[in-house]
């Protein structure tokens, strides 16, 4: 069974706009998903219809075997949300405002537990200080904190590193990476396709209330990837002989470094005739690499694909 379960989910705003439309998406549990879209893709849409915050105008939603509508406690319980706007009591003080957090689920204290994830998340230090008084980047780790005060199964991130510096954004990757080792499911949004490639076992873009595909990060990377091999020349050219002109090639400016473009999906690469025919062509080889591109020029691509699509 699927942690979160989506089936044909759909959402108007009142006013008409369709900000999901027609959802499909399984989430297995101990997980990270990586829900990759640009901003007004619908992203919180979707998170808010799983967390209860928005209410689906059709479909269904399950989380941990729970309809998120008709079982909305059960179904609450079990889910973490560190929303994308920061909405903290400036007064309250790190330590109480997290404990309350657990407190709103109907849980009863648990002061080891709270000290736990104040240590996990670098705030044990700041426990006494006012919400206020702390740094943007501490304020985003108060959040992560009161939304795994009542020990949820799944945490929702949405845009956790938007706006926040490097070496912010590294720790919060390490967070997610021990979140995981904990057993718990993440599905974090972002539109940094680096944080994505990064962290994530899955990932999926969605793009106009659309999900265009979920797949495992590598198999994505492998499939869609195309990869590059650099031949770099003995000697310059002016042009590339005719000879090859078969070869997708690129001639540097340098006249010495000619780039192949090859499919990695397909069943030959071309390199052994390629190489066959430099020669043939007289050209000597000194060098040759390879690269493979990464999921930002295939995230570019699908979303361009999408909307020459839909022109
Ligand atoms: N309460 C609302 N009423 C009307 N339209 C909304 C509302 N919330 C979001 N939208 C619209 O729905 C679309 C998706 O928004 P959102 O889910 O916030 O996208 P994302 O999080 O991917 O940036 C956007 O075009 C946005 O303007
Ligand atoms: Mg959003």
């Amino acid at each position: 069974m699927a942690m979160v379960d989506i089936r044909d989910a759909r959402k108007t705003y009142d006013g008409g706009f369709e900000a999901l439309r027609g959802v499909d998406l399984q989430i297995q549990e101990g997980e990270i998903l990586a829900l990759l879209g640009p901003n007004g893709a619908g992203k919180t849409t979707l998170i808010s219809a799983i967390c209860g915050i928005t209410q689906p105008t059709a479909g269904q939603i399950e989380v941990g075997g729970h309809d998120v509508v008709r079982d909305y406690r059960e179904a609450r319980k079990l889910i973490g949300l560190v929303p994308q706007e920061i909405n903290l009591e400036p007064f309250e003080k790190v330590a109480s405002t997290v404990a309350f957090s657990r407190g709103l689920f109907g849980l009863p204290k648990n002061d080891a537990l709270i000290e736990q994830i104040l240590r996990k998340l670098s705030l044990w230090e700041k426990r006494n200080d006012r919400v206020m008084a702390l740094s943007g980047g501490m304020k985003r780790r108060v959040l992560i904190a009161k939304a795994l005060s009542h020990e949820p199964r799944v945490l929702f991130l949405d845009e956790p590193t938007a706006g926040v510096d490097v070496e912010l954004r590294r720790d919060m990757w390490q967070i997610v990476e021990e979140l995981r080792q904990d057993g718990v499911t993440i599905i974090l949004t972002t539109h940094y396709i680096e944080e994505a490639e990064a962290i994530a076992d899955r990932v999926g873009v969605i793009n106009k209330g659309q999900i265009l595909l979920v797949e495992d990060k590598d198999s994505l990377m492998t499939r869609m990837g195309k990869k590059e091999l650099t031949v770099e020349l003995d000697a310059p050219i002016s042009d590339i002989p005719q000879s090859l002109s078969d070869f997708d090639l690129t001639l540097g400016s340098d006249g010495k470094t000619l780039v192949y473009a090859y499919d990695t999906a397909a069943e030959r690469t071309g390199i052994a005739r390629l190489m066959a025919a430099l020669s043939e062509a007289g050209l000597v080889v000194r060098d040759v690499s390879t690269a493979q591109n990464s999921l930002e020029d295939i995230f570019v691509g699908l979303v361009s694909d999408e909307q020459e699509a839909a022109q």
